[in-house]
């Protein structure tokens, strides 16, 4: 399969502070890969960068044959390039529907595709159709997270970046995220997870990178960085 996106020798500052030093990644068509590291590695930083919401400072980014590293942010979405942030942003003021309305925004295929996309959204992520005259602020964590998801989707990506989706929920939402993961994957869109819960993206994904205080500092296959002592060490937990 070809290459979807492909970073450079990035470099990106906050002010003075060097937060991403000569990073190099890569993606291909259908793949999930994974970033994994420690908090405040430049995980964040490095989405925001492909996104286009930050710029950086020397480096390239290409995606889909486009070169994104100077585009805004709006038009990079319209080429199938969808972020969903940490934290779950949704609009809280906003129903479900109303949310999702939002992330077909800026496409032009007609009223007929973004219903597809609809129907597919509520059947890859049910809870979302039971709730969809609910207004998003009452949602539960996992529920905005998902509609955080759903939303993205509805901007009928090609690929995805997910940036931290399963912070902060139970071990049961956790399991449902990461299986809603591999049914969008397996749907067609390319997948960019970042991921503190390493085991779990290193078990879904294809290929991982991991990265340190702005670097990459390792990359290979998911399942043998799995079972690299290294990463076992620092990202596993320390299992044997
Ligand atoms: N707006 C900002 N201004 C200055 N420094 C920043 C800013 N945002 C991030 N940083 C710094 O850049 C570095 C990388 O941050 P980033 O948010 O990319 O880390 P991360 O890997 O996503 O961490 P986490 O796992 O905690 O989400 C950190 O040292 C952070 O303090
Ligand atoms: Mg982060």
């Amino acid at each position: 399969m070809g290459e979807l996106l492909r970073v450079d020798n990035l470099n990106v500052y906050y002010g003075s502070i060097h937060a991403i030093k000569d990073l190099s990644l890569h993606v291909n068509e259908g793949e999930i890969v994974t970033m994994i590291g420690a908090n405040g590695a430049g995980k964040t930083t490095t989405m925001h960068t492909i996104s286009g919401l930050l710029k950086s400072r020397s480096g390239s980014i290409t995606y889909d044959g486009h070169l994104i590293s100077k585009m805004d942010a709006y038009k990079i979405v319209t080429l199938g390039l969808a972020q969903c942030p940490e934290g779950r942003r949704v609009f809280s003021g906003l129903t479900v529907q109303e949310n999702l309305e939002l992330g077909a925004y800026s496409r032009k295929d007609g009223k007929a595709a973004v219903q597809d996309d609809f129907n597919m959204v509520f059947d890859m992520l049910p809870r979302l159709k039971e709730r969809r005259s609910q207004l998003a602020g009452t949602l539960s964590g996992g529920e905005q997270q998902m509609l955080a998801m759903g939303r993205a989707l509805m901007s009928k990506p090609k690929m995805l970046l997910l940036d931290e989706p399963s912070m902060g929920l139970s071990p049961l939402l956790v399991k449902e995220i990461f299986k809603t993961i591999v049914r969008v994957n397996e749907s067609g869109v390319t997948v960019l997870l970042v991921e503190q819960n390493a085991k779990m993206a290193l078990n879904i994904a294809t290929r991982g990178y991991v990265i340190e205080t702005g670097n990459i500092t390792m990359e290979g296959k998911a399942s043998d960085l799995a079972d690299d002592p290294k990463v076992r060490q620092a990202y596993l937990g320390g299992a044997a």
